[in-house]
């Protein structure tokens, strides 16, 4: 048997946000040293994690002082400097997600390609490079930035016209009418072996085009769960990834699933892990990248998690009302993520609501949609 000594391992995290604010808080209950990489000094992950090295998540010299301090790296964002991250790696570094299958993620036009070398269903698409080159799928159409989105950035649904077109390498996409949208969590270890978590529900805010809430489980046919899991799996392993990713899928009126894109790193569809699951997803990745044993990854309760977002009109210092009235709520978990300043439909934390009956707990999180706001000390 291995014997350990504290700190079990040291963990090295580019990027400061919530994701490495959830992760260091998982890699501390297990007796980790966590050193983080941001270049904003009160990053979420700051007060969690035991050191931070202030810098640009592309400054190859900071990556590196990140890796010399660390046993093993990760990401808590896909833009970052791939190019350093591949220089350590053959330097004899250990990086999870490797950057080979970062590489990949990171540029929406491979990730797809790679979907159609695989043979896992996704929604019809092209390469272009400017929208007044010629092109085959006809409007409407969705145009995706093949670099650089996140949260719907560098994503728009062209109609009727492309006076709004993003003048950028993308992709063009066909415009999918689907049911719902949904979402897994897929643990995959050093030795290849793999644990799903449940199937669930992303429902998105129709004007911000950021996930409102996440319902766990899906409310889907045993057979629908089958191939959303197949389809989340295969991709998976069809990429190589040793990590945490969340793959997003689309479930359309027919019951076809089809794959839209993956994270390779926690993802908001699994915050609801936390509370829900025996092993959460940031437990996850810290057992994966340390090479520790998977965690089970069963859902103890229902659950629904909404993201706290920043309020339209205000930037600024949060301030947050109908907090008592939300923590009333029976069955609720609060996470703040410790932004300094709001601004609009900025994530600024997330609720989520256990209960026996899904229903009820959908009923909980929309009253607190009504009750709880973050806006912010400058009116705009
Ligand atoms: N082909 C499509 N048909 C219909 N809707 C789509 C399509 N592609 C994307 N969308 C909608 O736009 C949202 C954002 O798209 P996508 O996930 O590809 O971009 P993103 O910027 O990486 O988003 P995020 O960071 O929020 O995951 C999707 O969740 C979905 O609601
Ligand atoms: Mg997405």
């Amino acid at each position: 048997m291995k014997q350990f000594s504290y700190p079990i391992k040291r963990i090295g995290i580019i990027g400061g946000g919530q994701l490495a604010q959830m992760s260091a808080q998982a890699a501390k209950t297990m007796g980790f040293y966590v050193t983080i990489l941001d270049p904003v000094a009160n990053c979420p992950a700051n007060n969690v994690a035991d050191s931070q090295i202030i810098g640009s998540l592309y400054d190859p010299e900071k990556l590196m002082d990140l890796a010399k301090v660390s046993d093993v790296l990760t990401y808590d964002i896909e833009h970052i400097d791939i190019r350093t991250l591949h220089q350590l790696v053959d330097a004899g570094y250990a990086i999870y997600p490797s950057p080979k299958v970062l590489a990949i993620i990171q540029d929406k036009l491979k990730q797809k390609q790679l979907f159609q070398q695989y043979n896992i269903p996704t929604a019809k698409f092209e390469a272009v490079d400017k929208l007044s080159s010629k092109y085959l799928i006809k409007l409407p159409f969705v145009q995706k930035a093949r670099m650089g989105g996140y949260d719907g950035k560098g994503v728009v649904v062209l109609k009727d016209n492309i006076v709004n077109a993003l003048q950028i390498p993308s992709i063009i996409e066909e415009v999918i009418d689907f049911d719902k949208e949904l979402a897994i969590i897929i643990a995959r270890s050093i030795n290849g072996e793999t644990a799903c978590y449940p199937v669930v529900e992303m429902v998105f805010d129709d004007n911000t085009n950021i996930c409102d809430i996440v319902v766990a489980p899906a409310q889907i046919s045993t057979e629908i769960d089958y191939k959303a899991r197949t389809i989340a799996l295969q991709a998976i392993e069809a990429i190589d990834g040793i990590g945490i990713f969340g793959v997003e899928m689309f479930l359309t009126h027919d019951g076809q699933v089809l794959i839209n894109e993956i994270a390779p790193r926690p993802h908001n569809s699994g915050h609801y892990t936390i509370e829900a699951c025996i092993t959460s997803q940031f437990e996850q990745l810290i057992r994966i990248i340390s090479d520790l044993p998977l965690g089970i990854t069963d859902l103890l309760k229902p659950s629904v998690m909404l993201n706290l977002l920043g309020e339209k009109n205000y930037r600024g210092t949060p301030i947050i009302t109908g907090l008592e009235e939300t923590l009333a709520i029976s069955g609720l978990t609060l996470h703040w993520y410790n932004k300094e300043t709001t601004h609009p439909f900025r994530k600024m934390g997330h609720i989520t609501v256990l209960d026996e009956n899904l229903a009820d707990a959908i009923d909980k999180v929309n009253m607190v949609r009504d009750i709880l706001t973050v806006k912010g000390t400058e009116a705009i």
